[in-house]
């Protein structure tokens, strides 16, 4: 069984074609075959007009950015997978929702990881906690009958790799027993009405289920990311049955556990003054639009097969835009390696970002700075030509709100907006539009 993503087959294979990932196959029992039961089908099925539905009141986690990230607050009997590295804050961030939840609900925390002792000793540092009920436990049997007893609205499994089921043969952490601990608080967290978060690590060896496997379970998928040696994280929501995805939370981690930043564009979108190869963008991630500043260095190489390195943007758009600025903006990137960032740590996935990369990796490559006070945003296509994005008025918004007074965006973009627009029709009619050839003479 892959232990990143749970495809199962009966030899031994060295790549996943589940996944593509490579080693993470290893040998589970064949899981027992399911107890015969009774059909207890209805006749007739209903029709959807018959279906009664009652649109679920939310449970504010008192922390705005997870609200966000999770639609507006977690859905009462939903189960929600909060994945993450080592270290990355998946705990505290759980235990301040908890905190905060546990005026109002009846929470429980159950730790697998960690001692109840060592719990509360970062719930003192934290604050806030004293009502959170814990349970130290591996056991599932046991933890499932705790549930079903106290019957928690909210409960925070940390992690759901430690838990182990007995009566299966493979060591805790292993696919058939994440697999079945998920299975089993799922029923529970439907049954007993208990919005249910599980912990999952991320881990790259493959002993110990990757979160993957459990994706297709759960309802709602969490990713918590970030540098460990910087002190922010991004909360990215992947799967949701109940909000849109990609949709970002904000944070910072002090010594007072984590602060949530509703104005990341503050953090993000500053760009370094007179510097050439950083200009700043703004991006759309779900449904908040966030300045991000791109960066870019282009420097000569010898290699035959140029570097084209990009942090935080899709490898196959930066290609495509280097060749689009080469063939369409008279850049010739051949001979030069090309590294983009985007500071923060922060990925970009949508096309709006295009020209803010093209315009860094042109001011890099001619050592010429962005104009100040210059955002910008728009997709580029193979010919050259921008094309606009959605959500233009809030973009332009959001650049007002931050300072800039000029956005460089696509000739064709509709908008009420009120900063100054510098419509463009190509690539290079926005690098002249954004690049300052000579700084230094217009003072
Ligand atoms: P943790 O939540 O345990 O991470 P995870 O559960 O994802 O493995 O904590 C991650 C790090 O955060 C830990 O190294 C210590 C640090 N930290 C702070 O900086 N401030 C705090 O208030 C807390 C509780 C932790
Ligand atoms: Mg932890």
């Amino acid at each position: 069984m892959c232990s990143e993503c749970g495809y199962a087959t009966s030899r031994w294979l060295g790549r996943c074609p589940g996944c593509d990932s490579w080693g993470s196959l290893v040998a589970e029992p064949a899981a027992s075959a399911p107890s015969a039961r009774p059909a207890s089908a209805s006749h007739p099925l209903p029709r959807l007009v018959e279906v009664t539905s009652t649109e679920a009141e939310r449970l504010r986690t008192g922390l705005p950015e997870l609200d966000r990230v999770l639609g507006g607050g977690v859905v009462p009997a939903s189960l929600v997978l909060v994945s993450g590295d080592p270290g990355i804050g998946k705990s505290t961030l759980l235990l301040m929702a908890l905190a905060a939840m546990s005026n109002e609900w009846k929470t429980v925390l159950v730790t697998g990881e960690e001692s109840a002792a060592q719990v509360k000793l970062r719930a003192d540092r934290l604050g806030g906690a004293d009502g959170v009920r814990v349970f130290q436990e591996t056991n599932l049997e046991d933890v499932c009958a705790a549930l079903e007893l106290e019957r928690p609205a909210v409960c925070v499994v940390d992690s759901v790799q430690t838990l182990y089921d007995p009566q299966i043969g493979s060591p805790a952490g292993s696919v058939a027993q994440v697999r079945e601990a998920a299975g089993r608080l799922l029923r529970i967290a439907k049954q007993s009405d208990i919005a249910m978060f599980l912990v999952g690590h991320v881990t790259k060896d493959g002993s110990v289920a990757g979160p993957r496997v459990l994706e297709h379970l759960v309802d709602c998928v969490l990713h918590f990311e970030g540098d460990r040696y910087r002190a922010h994280r991004v909360l990215r929501s992947v799967k949701n049955r109940f909000g849109s995805t990609s949709e970002l939370g904000v944070f910072e981690m002090t010594a007072r556990g984590l602060v949530g930043l509703s104005e990341p564009s503050e953090l993000f979108g500053k760009s370094a003054p007179d510097q050439p190869g950083s200009v700043v963008i703004c991006a759309v991630e779900g449904t908040r639009p966030i300045l991000l500043e791109v960066q870019a260095l282009v420097a000569p190489t010898d290699l035959a097969m140029p570097r084209r390195v990009g942090t935080g943007v899709d490898p196959r758009r930066l290609s495509m835009i280097v060749a689009v600025l080469s063939r369409h903006a008279g850049l010739s990137l051949g001979q030069a390696d090309v590294y983009v960032n985007v500071a923060g740590g922060v990925r970009i996935d949508e096309p709006g970002a295009d020209l803010g990369i093209a315009l860094a990796i042109a001011s890099a490559a001619r050592h010429a700075p962005v104009r100040p006070g210059v955002a910008c945003f728009g997709e580029v296509g193979l010919t050259g030509r921008l094309r606009p994005v959605p959500y233009a008025d809030q973009r332009l918004a959001e650049c007002e709100k931050l300072g800039f007074d000029t956005v460089v965006v696509a000739d064709n973009t509709e908008t009420r907006g009120a900063v100054h627009l510098a419509a463009a029709s190509s690539v290079k009619h926005a690098l002249s539009l954004a690049i300052d050839e000579n700084p230094a003479r217009n003072g």
